[in-house]
């Protein structure tokens, strides 16, 4: 659990009023906001690790600027009023991207590359000897960008964020120059609207020169290329980031009004017809194995290119394939990033700490002599659980043949790409002699509670994780799921960050999340006695907490912080059972071992034992039971949005079965759910069509007993249109 921070305590010189501050006073508290406010900028800006919610910070520009109207010859060079383009408050504007902005899936071992071939040819159909063209490309590791051109002209740019929504930063952008970023489109028929994707980047040379100059000017030192080109884009000060040497490849693109070409590679050249750089190293390959020798080739000259790459990506290069293979979650099924073997340092393991989450699991987070690995300094990593640092794996097999790991030993450890580090062995030559095997704790040490290792059904072993027994007693585990709770993808509330949570709990204001809705009711004269708490701020905090009463039906799913259920599983829960009311009943029947609704349940799309399980843990649990009610109370649920209702099979639940000869099973039920319907694995009385190959079975047979329409795959294909 992140450590707890009070909202800094304050002078009364920091409370007065403005208008009542002396000239002396006010003197004194500008240079003091001048350097809070400078160092949460450099938090934001440089390390991407704010302290202070937006709210707050607004607060303190609004000082700020007050006291510079009343005493204008305060006013200095280093005045942060008159920082170009600074806005008097706020950051940079948020921007909705018209399509999303997705990742890559990952591959690190050769094994990886030849399944994500063998998916792609499986879901398309393709015989082994149909060739595939993929466009095999560098890698880039610096930060990605949207271009949104309208009739050819640059109107927005806007880094990735969380891949829905990123921040406006078109003037930073404007400075990179036309020859890395035209602020109109070259050529001829240029789309009416034209969204191009790349990478922002700064060369290595330019890196290292940038980490002198802020070294000697006593400034930030970037750890690497890729945070020095982010915080030097994500300026407010654009006069900085012209400063700074930034260069963009382009590879992708989002909102197209009329594609103009068929392919990855067509697309490639064409960004170049339109003045864009890219990425000179890209080849087109035919196989697995071209696609891995591209992989060895690319990493033998890694190390001698200018710019800092972290693999190499492969995406199918026919469009129409791509459309056809979609997506999976937030990945495209048509690309994989193949990464780059991890690098490894040796240092010595100064301590170990346990954290606590939100499901009770306590996590060893062993502490480390900082050590650089790949460019970046690391002092922690992750040690997983008891029996890692026992030398015992999952499936109880030794690791690092058998060797424990205690405090003082030297340990080699690894990091791959934004993997968190890893050890991977230990140096037993050099263990000193005084240590002593590690005693992992049975008690919770945030709420004292016991924590025990449940026994393991499946593996027949305890479970490898021990967890605190304190429930929502235990501080940590209650805080850890009000993070959740309020975080972006779930309720989303704004000037709720974890600060703000720790302190309302540590007050008893907020223990569960229903209290977050009656806190102003409850709490708004006491908030506003709090040091840090002005009128803005707390009128903020609650408009923003007013304007998430009404959520949308996975994001509450999900935001319940059931264990396993992650936004994709909370989507088709919500897609599956369509309100609030429906997924409950349903819920509350498998908590208590209904057949029929655990085999509904089971039919959705990425719902398994695993799901059912823990949903009927959450619910048989009365604690867990009553904080919904309170909360259902408080908030209004909307129904889930059905995907496409414009489809004759929308709503609708089929079921495959039998050899498809037009399509495969997977590439089916994809298709059939992006059109509406539900793909179910087993028919039932709510089925509506089984759509039967040669060779179904006992489907049929139970179709035709339930009264089941079944179609042929032609029959289905023409129903879909
Ligand atoms: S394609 C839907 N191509 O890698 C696919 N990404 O791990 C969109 N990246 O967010 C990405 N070089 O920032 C693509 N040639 C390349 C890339 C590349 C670097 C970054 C990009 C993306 C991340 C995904």
């Amino acid at each position: 659990m992140a450590k707890r921070t009070k909202p800094s305590s304050k002078t009364n010189t920091q409370k007065t009023p403005v208008e009542l501050l002396s000239k002396k006073q006010a003197e004194a508290e500008y240079a003091r906001l001048q350097t809070e406010i400078a160092g949460h900028d450099k938090r934001y800006y440089q390390h991407d690790a704010p302290s202070v919610s937006d709210a707050e910070y607004d607060e303190l520009r609004l000082r700020y600027n007050a006291i510079e109207a009343r005493f204008p010859d305060l006013r200095t060079l280093e005045s942060l009023s008159l920082k170009v383009g600074a806005a008097p408050t706020g950051r940079f504007k948020k921007v909705r991207h018209a399509v999303r902005m997705l990742s890559l899936d990952n591959a690190f071992a050769e094994q990886d590359v030849v399944d994500f071939v063998g998916r792609i040819r499986r879901f398309l159909n393709l015989s082994e000897d149909e060739p595939i063209a993929f466009s095999a490309e560098p890698k880039i590791d610096g930060l990605s960008m949207s271009l949104r051109y309208v009739d050819g002209e640059l109107v927005t740019a806007a880094t990735r964020g969380d891949g829905e929504e990123g921040e406006d930063v078109t003037a930073n952008i404007k400075t990179l120059g036309e020859k890395e970023v035209p602020h109109a489109l070259k050529g001829k028929k240029i789309p009416a609207v034209t969204e191009v994707r790349g990478e922002v980047y700064m060369t290595k040379a330019d890196f290292l020169k940038l980490n002198e100059r802020q070294k000697a000017a006593g400034d930030t030192i970037f750890a690497n290329p890729r945070n020095s080109a982010a915080g030097s884009l994500r300026q407010k000060d654009v006069s900085v980031t012209a400063s700074r040497p930034l260069g963009f490849f382009a590879y992708a693109w989002g909102e197209i009004s009329e594609m103009p070409k068929d392919s990855q590679s067509g697309m490639i050249k064409w960004f170049e017809t339109c003045g864009f750089n890219t990425n000179p190293l890209t080849k087109i390959c035919h196989s697995v194995e071209e696609l891995i020798a591209f992989h060895r080739q690319i990493g033998e000259e890694r190390a001698k290119l200018d710019y800092d790459i972290d693999g190499v990506v492969y995406k199918v290069d026919r469009l129409d394939w791509q459309e056809r293979l979609g997506f999976v979650s937030r990945t495209p099924r048509w690309a994989i990033a193949h990464k780059f073997p991890a690098e490894q340092a040796t240092t010595t393991l100064i301590g170990i700490d346990i954290q606590v989450g939100r499901t009770g699991a306590l996590t060893p987070v062993g502490k480390l002599e900082p050590v650089g690995v790949g460019g970046v300094i690391v002092s922690n990593v992750t040690l997983h659980n008891e029996d890692y640092i026992k030398g015992i794996g999952g499936k109880g097999e030794p690791l690092r043949e058998g060797r424990d790991i205690r405090i003082g030993d030297t340990v080699i450890i690894q990091r791959a790409g934004d993997v968190i580090p890893q050890v991977v062995d230990v140096l037993l030559d050099k263990r000193p002699k005084k240590a002593r095997p590690y005693e992992f704790p049975t008690q919770c040490p945030v709420c004292g509670s016991d924590a025990v290792r449940e026994h393991d059904e499946a593996s027949g072993r305890p479970d490898s994780v021990r967890r605190c027994t304190g429930g929502f007693i235990c501080k940590a585990q209650a805080v850890e799921h009000l993070k959740l709770f309020t975080s972006r993808r779930a309720f989303d509330i704004d000037g709720l960050g974890e600060k703000q949570i720790e302190f309302f709990h540590d007050k008893g204001w907020v223990k569960e999340p229903a209290d977050i809705f009656t806190l102003e009711r409850k709490h708004r004269k006491e908030l506003l006695e709090e040091e840090g708490y002005g009128e803005t701020s707390v009128r903020n905090l609650f408009a923003a907490i007013d304007s998430r009463r009404e959520i949308a039906l996975d994001r509450f799913i999900y935001a319940l912080g059931i264990r396993h259920i992650g936004e994709t599983t909370a989507l088709s829960l919500a897609r599956g059972y369509g309100s609030w009311q429906a997924f409950h009943d349903a819920a509350l029947k498998v908590a208590k071992g209904d057949e029929e609704a655990i085999a509904e349940m089971d039919a959705l799309d990425q719902i398994g034992d695993t799901v059912i399980e823990a949903t009927a843990d959450y619910l048989k649990e009365k604690r867990n039971l009553a904080a919904i009610e309170r909360l259902a109370k408080q908030v209004k649920v909307l129904d889930a949005e059905k995907p496409k209702t414009d489809s004759k099979i929308a709503g609708k639940t089929v079921v495959f079965t039998g050899a498809l000869e037009k399509m495969t099973r997977d590439e089916a039920k994809a298709t059939a759910e992006r059109l509406g319907a539900k793909a179910a694995g087993s028919v039932s009385k709510k089925t509506d069509y089984l759509v039967a190959g040669p060779g179904a079975g006992s489907k049929l047979a139970e179709a035709t007993k339930h009264g089941v329409t079944v179609l042929t795959e032609d029959e289905w294909l023409a129903l879909i249109g």
